[in-house]
């Protein structure tokens, strides 16, 4: 992709994160949203689960368990914490805030495989998804 298309694609996802009437509500179920439920069933529902509840096929296989995706905004007094799970995703923030981190560094690998937009993309669009699988 040449870098003005990445920019202007950049504006779109902007366009479209921001235009979402139902951001905040816990029933995101825009285009952003849709893209990142196909990026989370690839890269994290193995561990994860499909439905965010830690219970992925590979979460046995793991010294530490993944984290219930389902109670972020529970655990959070009702808000979903997006600019934190997107920095858990990115690696910004290191999961959990003592001791090793047992998930992949998202942002590196997101970034290794596609252009920087594109992984930003990706960070903004699975805590969409991730929010759609909120507990009420
Ligand atoms: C290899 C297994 C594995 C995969 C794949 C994985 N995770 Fe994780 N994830 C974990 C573990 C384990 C934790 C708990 C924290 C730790 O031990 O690092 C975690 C924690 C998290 C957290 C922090 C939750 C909290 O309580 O704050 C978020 C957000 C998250 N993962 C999102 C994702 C997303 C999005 C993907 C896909 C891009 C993904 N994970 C893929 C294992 C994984």
């Amino acid at each position: 992709m040449r870098k003005s298309t990445q920019r202007i694609m950049g504006f779109v996802v902007l366009a479209l994160v921001l235009g979402q009437p139902s951001l905040g509500k816990g029933q995101d179920q825009g285009p952003l949203s849709e893209w990142g439920k196909d990026l989370y069933m690839l890269r994290c529902a193995s561990c994860h689960g499909e439905g965010g509840r830690g219970d992925g096929p590979a979460a046995v296989a793991l010294k530490n368990p993944p984290a219930d995706l389902t109670r972020l905004s529970k655990n959070h007094g009702g808000t979903f914490p997006r600019a934190e799970v997107m920095q858990c995703i990115d690696g910004e923030r290191p999961v959990p805030a003592h001791g090793p981190r047992h998930m992949p560094v998202w942002g590196e690998v997101f970034r290794r495989e596609r252009s920087d937009s594109e992984a930003h993309m990706r960070i903004l669009a699975l805590p969409a998804f991730i929010e759609s699988l909120q507990e009420r």
